[in-house]
């Protein structure tokens, strides 16, 4: 069979058709058969071991199990819809700006950037965890009136001032940029643009080594239409990139954008094309892929219109350099399509009211999904333990679940209320109360929304106990030779000695001790410590204290950190003077002690927070 060649996606029909009711009836009525199968109850929180159905993977699921993404086309006026966003923001790997990243919106005067619209896009696909592919740096359409009014002269420093302000703009927010956008005629020959006027083809590799030169992270591809196939055009691109290649010129993909119509026919060795661009040594992607068809749909044409969806998709996963697949937006609600061919549409996955349509499930399909739904739950994680606690936190552990298709992370319960999510077999629960018992459950996930039954409760206690005899002491030894002269200069060990790790913000030591007569003032210094003196603070204070040799302290902070179960801070050699640098009589100080050794010291207090951990205050 001879098949018509596929026109420009641009070219506009002459003919307008309306759809007619009855078409819109069958496609109703297969849509139906198509949500009732797919639609699956979603997986109850908390059922215990239970095989839940589940809904089919996400597209891009489904491709990152091959190794590819599978990304959506979106505009800014569909980004308040949030019907629509529901399934943008949670279908795709990666989003593609349809026109906010264009020229005429970037720089639409000479030097004046305008972002916000690109910004939303990439904001959106930030706050969903995708990806985004810029598009397009350098195309000859909606391409601003003062790009084309230029003198030759002056085309080449416009272009590259151009790449450098919006590549720099979204440097490192881009995975990959559409730097040349259609450079070639259907014929093969090269378009005519101020661009390729001004020059000649040059204009490609000064295109690329600007957009490297703003954002050297970014796959630099060029993309075009009506290449997806063997033919002329095809074969210009190929020339082109082998060319560049050969002259080192920055080239990282090819773009095929894969605007399909029922009515031309399937591209010529699709495969073979994207294979023979790949052992260039350049990845591949299909940009924009939608299939139209004449309408009124009908049962034949969106049979065709599901098989170009598979055999393009199979392309794409045969070539192990095709990197993934853009669809030119999801639905048909806002497809570029009938604006552009009177008469035609129904191009997309969705249809017009954001539901599946029966072309969904062959793209399923040839992305690897059996269609039989994953019900099988994870192992129950086993070996959950505590595995550190601090006052405000308790960190667990525990073995790895398995699972037929593979766990996708774990959920952790404090009590009964979820209080996180891993992807990895630990936990850190933070925020908490010292001194109180928490109890944990953990349960393991897979993608499809299986669970497995929880564990067996572990409890973990926060540190900072309040019954005075927590698991942190204080041990002392005088480093001062002279208890009558103008210095004071006690070494002080923190040691825990319980059986979990304490955190040390709000940790505080006392050493009590009389100011005798004399400033009021005091300057206090850390001389060495072995965690550091840069993790240690001190300062005096006076205690209120009636008690003999009391009526000062020097108070002794943590900046953070932990000690661990078992652990000291080693020692920490503390001085300190009144300012006026007039003498003390140490021997009747509450705190002071003579030995020279560490020794525990009942008398220096602990303090987490406000409770009294260690030792007798006087
Ligand atoms: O923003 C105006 C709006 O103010 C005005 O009321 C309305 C009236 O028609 O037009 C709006 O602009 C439209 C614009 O999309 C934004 O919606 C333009 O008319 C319309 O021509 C433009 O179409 C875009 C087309 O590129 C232009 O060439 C499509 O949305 C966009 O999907 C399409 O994308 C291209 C790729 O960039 C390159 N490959 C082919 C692909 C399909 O044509």
């Amino acid at each position: 069979m001879t098949l018509a060649p596929a026109p420009p996606y641009g070219r506009r029909q002459r003919t307008l058709r309306r759809r007619p009711i009855i078409a819109m009836a069958v496609a109703a009525v297969a849509l139906l058969s198509v949500q009732s199968a797919a639609a699956a109850p979603p997986a109850a929180p908390g059922t215990a071991g239970a095989a839940v159905a589940a809904a089919p993977p996400t597209l891009n699921q489904l491709a990152a199990a091959k190794g590819r993404y599978f990304a959506s086309a979106t505009d800014n006026p569909e980004l308040s819809d949030t019907a629509y966003t529901a399934t943008l923001g949670s279908e795709f790997g990666q989003i593609t700006p349809g026109n906010s990243m264009k020229w005429d919106t970037t720089e639409p005067t000479r030097g004046q950037f305008s972002f916000a619209r690109g910004d939303a896009v990439v904001s959106f696909a930030q706050a969903h965890g995708e990806g985004v592919r810029g598009h397009t740096l350098v195309w000859h359409s909606q391409l601003p009136g003062w790009v084309s009014a230029l003198p030759a002269s002056e085309v080449r420093s416009a272009m590259e001032s151009h790449i450098a302000g919006e590549a720099g703009h979204y440097k490192g927010q881009v995975k990959a940029w559409d730097v040349v956008n259609e450079p070639f005629n259907d014929d093969g020959t090269y378009r005519t643009s101020p661009f390729y006027n001004a020059m000649g083809k040059s204009y490609v590799t000064y295109a690329l080594q600007a957009a490297r030169a703003a954002d050297p992270g970014a796959k630099l591809y060029i993309n075009d239409y009506n290449t997806d196939g063997m033919g002329a055009k095809s074969d210009a691109m190929y020339n082109l990139v082998r060319d560049l290649k050969a002259a080192g010129v920055p080239i990282d993909g090819v773009g095929f954008q894969a605007h399909l119509a029922t009515q031309y026919g399937f591209p010529s060795q699709m495969q073979q094309n994207l294979q023979r661009f790949a052992d260039l040594g350049v990845d591949v992607a299909l940009t924009e892929l939608d299939v139209r068809m004449v309408l009124p749909a009908d049962a034949t044409k969106l049979a065709t219109q599901s098989t170009y969806y598979r055999q393009v998709t199979e392309a794409c996963l045969a070539v192990s350099r095709c990197v993934g697949i853009t669809i030119w937006d999801y639905t048909d609600k806002y497809s570029w399509v009938p604006g552009t061919f009177s008469g035609q549409g129904s191009a997309c996955l969705w249809d017009e009211n954001l539901q599946p349509k029966p072309v969904l499930d062959a793209v399923r399909t040839a992305l690897g999904y059996t269609g039989t739904a994953d019900t099988q739950a994870p192992t129950v994680p086993t070996g959950l333990a505590v595995t550190g606690t601090t006052s405000s936190s308790v960190s667990l552990s525990w073995a790895a679940s398995t699972d037929d298709v593979g766990v996708s992370g774990y959920d952790i319960f404090r009590g009964g209320t979820q209080v996180g999510s891993s992807t990895a077999a630990a936990f850190t629960d933070s925020g908490l109360t010292p001194s109180t018992a928490y109890a944990y459950t953990v349960r393991a996930k897979d993608a499809a929304g299986n669970v497995s039954a929880r564990t067996a409760e572990v409890t973990g206690t926060t540190a900072g106990g309040s019954t005075g005899g927590g698991s942190l002491k204080v041990q002392y030894k005088n480093n001062d030779s002279a208890p009558g002269d103008n210095q004071i200069k006690p070494g002080i060990q923190l040691v825990n000695t319980g059986s979990s790790a304490v955190g040390l913000a709000s940790v505080k030591v006392r050493y009590w001790f009389s100011g005798e007569s004399g400033a009021s003032a005091y300057s206090s210094w850390c001389d060495w410590a072995v965690i550091g003196c840069g993790s240690v603070n001190q300062s005096v204070g006076t205690s209120g204290s009636g008690t003999t040799g009391a009526d000062h302290y020097l108070e002794v902070g943590f900046s953070g950190g932990s000690l661990a179960a078992g652990a000291s801070t080693g020692e920490m050699q503390l001085r300190f003077n009144k300012t006026d640098w007039s003498n003390f009589s140490e021997t009747d100080d509450y705190s002071r002690g003579t030995n020279t050794a560490f020794a525990d010291a009942p008398k220096i207090a602990v303090y987490v927070g406000s409770t009294l951990v260690w030792g007798t205050a006087p």
